[in-house]
């Protein structure tokens, strides 16, 4: 297929998402060869600079962002060559005027990237429609897409008056990992998995995306954000769907995100006496991480000395359907967490009888499948295996499939996946506005109960795994998070 040429205009050209992840994922896809030649970047910001002021403004923010540098690389010269920039202010019609003036010397589809808060997506887009550059375009969207169900309905309802549902790209960037996609790899392309991926042998699963990082400086952010909105909304509800879904017919943009939605539909609903029993919410102390002394959340720059915004979030979640009926699924995300690694954790029952010695310390231990997202893409296998010598005693030992091992090739950054698949027009791996709504309609019940206050987040000190009750919460199910075991 012949690559298309694009006009990649990104709002919020001198942000801090520009910097840390759109730019170093452009030049990336330019120094793979990925980008069609003609292609040509516009930031577009408030700021008063020309093309060049940009460039330097980019070669002095990016290359700390791209882990291999530029230094003496020609690939960075030539990705400079592709960047203009243009002040814009959103209320000024002549701006945007201005704006497609320098469009219409580009070939190819547009895509507007709003690397804004979600405030601005609406009148963004308005403007853009205004003077006809809603046309042969598409409009990427950050998340979180609204503060709550009411508040993304309205960014959707408005944005959908001006461009059809196949121009919009919510951007999650789990979905352009490509350990997550190696999920779907591993569920649907082997029928080892999928006879025991059910009920009948499954006791529990357990998902967790921990960060060492804390607020930095997205402080003021991030406290008028908090995890559930940051992290659960999105990245873990849709890791669960991907866990839990029923085989799609293709791997087509609408067959998979059908078979997603189906899951989010069948989420128990969180009634408000629930609350206490199925979500934990606790928020950083100072501590200690690799050794460093970090402050407390409610000392980070940006933030109210008296927050009480969660940086950690752990939940019981059911699936209501045949499948996964009774089965806990138990998500966790946190701020200032132990390390950082994002896992999947699938613990199977134990046999059905055992016929060796059950009551001694070789009693069997359950089967459990490992899928380690980041850092060190993995997937392991635990199972049981006799130790040498003359009794039968067992040992947990596992199979092992360490992909940097046997693909000795670099993997994609999420971000460069994503942005070439904008380019390119293929949905699949962004949110479409159904799932969206459905994960926001399924979040409502607990931003509303923690936001009348009840129970307040629970301390923990950074560098541990959170507060004890996320402990407490498996244990009421005979279970615990599997680094507890280790
Ligand atoms: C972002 C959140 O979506 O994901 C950040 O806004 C978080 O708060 C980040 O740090 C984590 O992403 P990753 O890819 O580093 O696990």
């Amino acid at each position: 297929m012949k690559p298309e040429s694009f006009a990649f205009v990104l709002f919020g050209a001198t942000g801090d998402l520009a910097k840390r992840k759109i730019l170093p994922a452009l030049f990336e896809a330019h120094r793979a060869g990925l980008l069609p030649a003609d292609g040509r970047i516009v930031g577009v910001a408030r700021g008063q600079l020309d093309a060049d002021g940009y460039r330097n403004w980019i070669s002095t923010h990016v290359p700390e962002h791209l882990p291999s540098g530029v230094a003496g690389d020609p690939a960075w010269i030539e990705f400079l060559a592709r960047i203009s920039y243009l002040p814009l202010d959103l209320s000024a019609k002549s701006d945007f005027l201005a704006l497609k003036a320098v469009l219409d010397d580009i070939d190819g589809v547009r895509v507007f990237y709003l690397a804004t808060g979600p405030s601005l997506f609406v009148p963004t887009c308005q403007a853009l429609a205004a003077v006809g550059l809603n046309v042969n375009a598409r409009v990427v969207l950050e998340k979180p897409l609204g503060h709550d169900l009411h508040s993304s309905d309205a960014i959707n309802d408005a944005v959908g008056e001006l461009f059809e549902e196949q121009q919009i790209y919510r951007i999650d960037h789990y979905l352009g990992k490509e350990s997550v996609q190696n999920l779907l790899a591993l569920r649907f392309g082997n029928v080892l998995f999928e006879p025991l991926w059910r009920r009948e042998w499954v006791s529990n699963i357990q998902i967790t995306i921990a960060e060492e990082l804390g607020a930095e400086d997205r402080g003021e952010f991030y406290d008028s954000t908090g995890a559930l909105r940051d992290m659960v909304q999105n990245h873990l509800l849709q890791l669960l769907a991907i866990v839990a879904m029923e085989p799609p017919h293709s791997m087509d943009s609408d067959s998979v995100r059908d078979e997603k939605l189906r899951v989010l539909r069948a989420l128990k609903p969180i009634k408000p006496a629930d609350v206490p029993s199925m979500a934990v919410r606790g928020q950083y102390r100072d501590g200690v991480i690799r050794g460093q002394s970090v402050p407390a959340y409610v000392d980070e720059k940006g933030v109210t000395p008296a927050s009480i915004t969660e940086t950690f979030v752990a939940l019981k979640v059911e699936i209501e359907n045949w499948r996964w009926a009774g089965v806990p699924f138990f998500l966790r995300t946190g701020k200032r967490l132990a390390g950082r690694m994002a896992e999947i954790v699938v613990n199977f029952r134990p046999v059905p009888h055992s016929a060796i010695d059950a009551t001694g310390s070789s009693a069997p231990a359950p089967n459990r499948l490992v899928i380690r997202l980041q850092p060190n893409e993995s997937i392991r296998l635990y199972a049981q295996a006799k130790k040498p010598g003359e009794r039968m005693n067992l040992a947990n030992v596992y199979l092992d499939l360490a992909f940097d091992q046997f693909f000795r090739q670099a993997q994609m950054e999420a971000y460069q996946r994503l942005l070439l698949d904008v380019i390119h027009g293929r949905l699949s791996l962004f949110v479409r506005r159904d799932e969206q709504e459905t994960a926001w309609k399924w979040v409502d019940p607990l931003l509303k109960a923690w936001g009348r206050g009840e129970g307040t987040p629970k301390p923990y000190a950074a560098g541990t795994w959170g507060p004890a009750s996320a402990s407490a919460l498996l244990a009421q199910h005979g279970t615990c998070w599997l680094e507890e075991e280790n």
